[in-house]
């Protein structure tokens, strides 16, 4: 591959218990040596496009007014600060699994492929059911998908893009022809009720898209960039849960549980790095703004998305936005986005597109896709 200039700073990188609810019916399970995958083929390089989309949402709507009646905030507010008029929540109780398990249903049918043909399931969470087993395998079982391996992918919103990459390579090296990579959050479960500074924010959401290879080099995922700054973890964490501060009433006290957000230095970095890394990506593929048919970025925050359409130079109506609907949903906002896309006609066969994300970290993907169908 031929070497190309670093266009950013930084360090880049491209190119429920009680028992996991098992109402499946008992499966045949393959032999191990027996999954999908040709591992033989290691080290082919082919590329990988996106054929179908599956999203699920679910039903229930929150508006900004619902959660001014909890907490000290207001519908005008939150829109001019955030763009967000409405987001989804589950019911209390709802595991990210089924969100997932529901998105990739959603996908078999548009692609018309049956659970048994997915080889490999990628999900990008860090709302996980549990710490273990990882959501992929909870899905795995979910929809049947009895030939596949997975794995979980926590990089937080910029989750979907590294768990697309990371799919993507699977692809490239010829072992897999059939990858389902998740996005997936349940972020009504980590956030605090009565934080009015997190709680307008965000929503709940699973978005997922199939990787299959082309068979024509000029279509499907062209290159990725990512980056990690781990020195603003501190900016955006949930402190409490892990190794560092294990549950405790203590914890809880301390609603150390939550999502703990300083607001201002994430909004900086992200309105940044978000308009870096997306010019980084055009400018070393040889590519002007200009070129560009759809900007899709991971939806935190309009006044964010808009800054970064904004450096990039790019007319309105290339640059996706759907967080009025459906708030911050973490790692689903770029899938449900690429839904959007499609349903009105933006994202077609041939149409170049960017996706960019920033998220806690931090961490920061840009994904070149020429759109394959
Ligand atoms: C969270 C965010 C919307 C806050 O917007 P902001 O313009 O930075 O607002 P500030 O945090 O400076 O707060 C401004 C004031 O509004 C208040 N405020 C905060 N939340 C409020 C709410 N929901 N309703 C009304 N007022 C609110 C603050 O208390 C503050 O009041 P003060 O000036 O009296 O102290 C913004 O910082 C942001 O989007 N940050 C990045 C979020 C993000 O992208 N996270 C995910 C990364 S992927």
């Amino acid at each position: 591959m031929a070497e190309r200039p670093d266009a950013c700073d930084g360090k880049q990188a491209s190119a429920s218990i009680g028992p996991v609810s098992n109402d499946s019916l008992p499966v045949d399970r393959p032999h191990a040596g027996e999954l999908s995958g040709d591992w033989s083929k290691m080290g082919a390089t082919r590329r990988a496009k996106i054929t179908a989309v599956g999203r699920y949402v679910p039903p229930r709507v929150i508006t900004n007014h619902d959660l001014a009646k909890r907490v000290d905030t207001n519908h005008d507010w939150v829109v001019a600060r955030t763009g967000i008029v409405e987001r989804h929540w589950v019911e209390p109780g709802t595991p990210t699994s089924e969100l997932a398990a529901k998105a990739v249903d959603d996908l078999l049918k548009n692609r018309g492929i049956e659970a048994d043909q997915i080889e490999l399931i990628i999900v990008a969470t860090v709302t996980p059911d549990m710490f273990f087993p990882a959501t992929a395998c909870i899905v795995q079982n979910k929809v049947r998908a009895t030939h596949a391996w997975g794995f979980d992918v926590s990089a937080a919103c910029s989750g979907f893009l590294y768990s697309l990459t990371v799919g993507a390579q699977f692809i490239a090296a010829g072992v897999h022809d059939r990858v389902v990579v998740v996005g997936a959050d349940v972020m009504s479960s980590i956030t605090n009720p009565d934080d009015r500074s997190t709680c307008v924010l965000f929503g709940d959401a699973a978005g997922a898209v199939l990787l299959e290879p082309s068979d024509d080099e000029e279509f499907g995922i062209l290159d990725y960039l990512h980056e990690v700054d781990g020195s603003g973890g501190e900016f955006l964490h949930m402190p409490a849960g892990g190794s560092l501060n294990p549950a405790s009433h203590e914890t809880v006290d301390k609603k150390m549980h939550y999502v703990h957000q300083d607001g201002q230095p994430v909004f900086k970095y992200a309105v940044r790095k978000m308009g870096e890394i997306s010019r980084g990506i055009l400018q070393r593929n040889g590519l002007q703004s200009n070129d560009l048919d759809l900007f899709i970025a991971h939806q935190a925050n309009l006044r964010i998305i808009n800054a970064a359409a904004e450096k990039l130079g790019l007319d309105d109506q290339k640059v996706v936005r759907n967080i009025n609907k459906f708030g911050n949903t973490t790692a689903a906002t770029i899938p449900l986005a690429i839904g959007d896309a499609i349903d009105d006609g933006r994202l077609k066969k041939g149409k170049l597109v960017v996706f960019a994300a920033v998220g806690a970290g931090y961490t920061v993907g840009a994904v070149l896709s020429r759109w394959a169908y």
